[in-house]
């Protein structure tokens, strides 16, 4: 399979950062009410410090979706935050367009997709990769064709999201853009830094293997416009 993938090597997380947001401010002046669908965890941040810092993206007519979001009971005591908490933090400071928290729609996941398509569609997704080779929570053995749904978490996603938090109140669900909503964006960037990312990110993205199941980010091989942006 012939893939056109793009890969980038800098020096830093800070400078995969700074380059994501080079791509982002591109992609909103070509189209100042892009549709972008946004990552939570630690790869992203340095890319949202250095968003907060570019004081000349015009965000305001912009439409800005969560990749995922874990399904939180309404009430009681959180060990952690949500992700649309973190975004308020790390984005929404600085992104003054229209939000949509996917946490309005679990009770009807497919309705995101729904509104993404009245949008026109994403314009771009920014993904990182879990170790496991997932991206956002599409696990491994996820339908390619799969859209935004409710999906339970592995195992292996709760030790590295939750590591050794209290037992109690920790999420055993999530709801997440499928594969078919991420792959059917214009444009996606993969961030992927630290040591920890090297090995499954070339098994998904450099083999010459087919794209599998297994390894859901592999799928990213079929897309036309995907950049990979990596410190190592
Ligand atoms: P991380 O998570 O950026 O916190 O490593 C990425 C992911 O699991 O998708």
């Amino acid at each position: 399979m012939v893939s056109s993938l793009k890969w980038v090597k800098q020096d830093s997380a800070k400078v995969v950062g700074n380059y994501a947001v080079n791509l982002i401010k591109a992609c909103i002046e070509k189209k100042p009410d892009a549709v972008i669908a946004f990552p939570t965890g630690k790869t992203p941040l340095p890319m949202y410090e250095a968003l907060r810092a570019c004081t000349n993206i015009p965000w305001e007519e912009t439409h800005l979706f969560q990749l995922d979001e874990y399904c939180l009971p309404s009430s009681g005591e959180m060990a952690f935050e949500s992700f649309h908490a973190y975004l308020q933090r790390e984005l929404l400071p600085v992104a003054n367009g229209q939000f949509y928290p996917l946490s309005s729609y679990i009770q009807n996941p497919q309705q995101y997709d729904a509104e993404l398509k009245r949008l026109g569609g994403l314009d771009m997704v920014i993904l990182g990769i879990g170790t496991n080779g997932h991206i956002a929570f599409n696990e491994p053995g996820t339908d390619v064709d799969s859209q935004t749904r409710c999906v339970s978490l592995s195992e292996s996603t709760r030790l590295a999201n939750f590591g050794d938090a209290p037992g109690a109140n920790l999420p055993t669900h999530a709801v997440t853009m499928g594969m078919s909503t991420i792959l059917s964006a214009k444009e996606i960037l993969l961030l992927a830094t630290g040591t920890s990312k090297k090995e499954i990110t070339e098994r998904c993205l450099r083999s010459t293997d087919s794209p599998s199941h297994q390894y859901p980010a592999s799928w990213l091989k079929t897309h036309h416009h995907v950049t990979i942006i990596t410190d190592f």
